[in-house]
């Protein structure tokens, strides 16, 4: 009797336990069911690409990220860790994939793999109204503040020298617009998309934009594995097919107003 009811206690706590696994099973974004659950780690200091509101990160990555999720048939956490701990979870292999506007370049392969790429974008440069800055050139002699670690950075020591005392360097974008604001920089350097919208979204801050397609390449954007990820392929089979079937577009448009450039984007996908 006593022996009996000992089993049913240990019956109803290991039913128990499997439904407290099951539930933590099934969190996050997807419908669970088996699927194999991935963590995704970004820097949510980038609209319009990802950015808080409140505890949610949102953005265009987010949404083209769940389209893709959803293509290849994965289950996913998204993270907000910050732009350099992003590249050290990548490399350590305790995250998955990034994707946080991540522009692809040869010294970035050497370490790490990249999907296809999924966005275009160009550095841009962010000053007040009025300031005597209109091309790349007119940095020279100013004080640019840029996010560490970024091409804007390594585009601005292009023209002022690599370590140079007018850079001053930030851990993510918004403290660097915020050095702008204060007066602490002369200029921004970042990507086009991303201080348009800010420009467009903070008219009493009375910035504006430069562009400078002689001084700045054309870069593209991709999702972002440790080296020798099996990943890779299903993630540039699922791009190619949320760019094919619309998906692509239409999470493009909800963000950017418009229509996206698909022929320079199909075109690098043939590369
Ligand atoms: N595209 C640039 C780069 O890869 C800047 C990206 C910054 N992204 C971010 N989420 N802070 O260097």
């Amino acid at each position: 009797m006593k022996k009996n009811s000992f089993k049913g206690f240990l019956m109803i706590v290991l039913i128990g336990l499997l439904g407290l696994i099951a539930a933590c099973g099934g969190s996050g974004s997807g419908t669970g069911g088996g699927k194999e659950k991935l963590e995704v780690v970004t820097d949510a200091a980038y609209a319009p690409f990802e950015s808080m509101d409140g505890e949610t990160i949102v953005g265009f990555d987010v949404d083209f990220l769940d389209a893709v999720m959803k293509e290849a048939g994965y289950d996913f956490e998204l993270k907000n860790i910050g732009w350099d701990p992003l590249f050290a979870a990548i490399q350590g292999e305790t995250a998955d994939l990034g994707i946080s506007a991540i522009t692809i370049n040869d010294d970035r392969k050497q370490t790490y793999d990249f999907s296809v790429p999924y966005f275009e974008s160009r550095n841009m440069i962010l000053v007040p109204e009025g300031s005597d800055i209109k091309s790349a050139e007119d940095l020279v002699g100013k004080v640019v503040a840029v996010q560490n670690g970024t091409t804007g950075q390594e585009a601005v020591e292009g023209l002022l020298g690599q370590n140079h005392d007018d850079i001053k360097k930030f851990d993510n974008n918004v403290l660097a617009i915020m050095e702008l604001l204060k007066g602490g920089a002369d200029a921004v350097v970042a990507d086009n998309s991303v201080v348009q919208a800010y420009v467009k979204n903070n008219p009493d801050k009375k910035l504006v934009t430069i562009a400078d397609e002689d001084s700045f390449d054309p870069e593209f954007y991709g999702l972002m594995f440790p080296k020798g990820s099996e990943l890779k392929a299903d993630f540039d089979k699922a791009i190619k097919a949320v760019i094919e079937d619309g998906t692509y577009s239409k999470v493009y448009k909800e963000w950017f107003g418009e229509e996206p450039n698909l022929k320079t984007l199909k075109a690098q996908l043939e590369q």
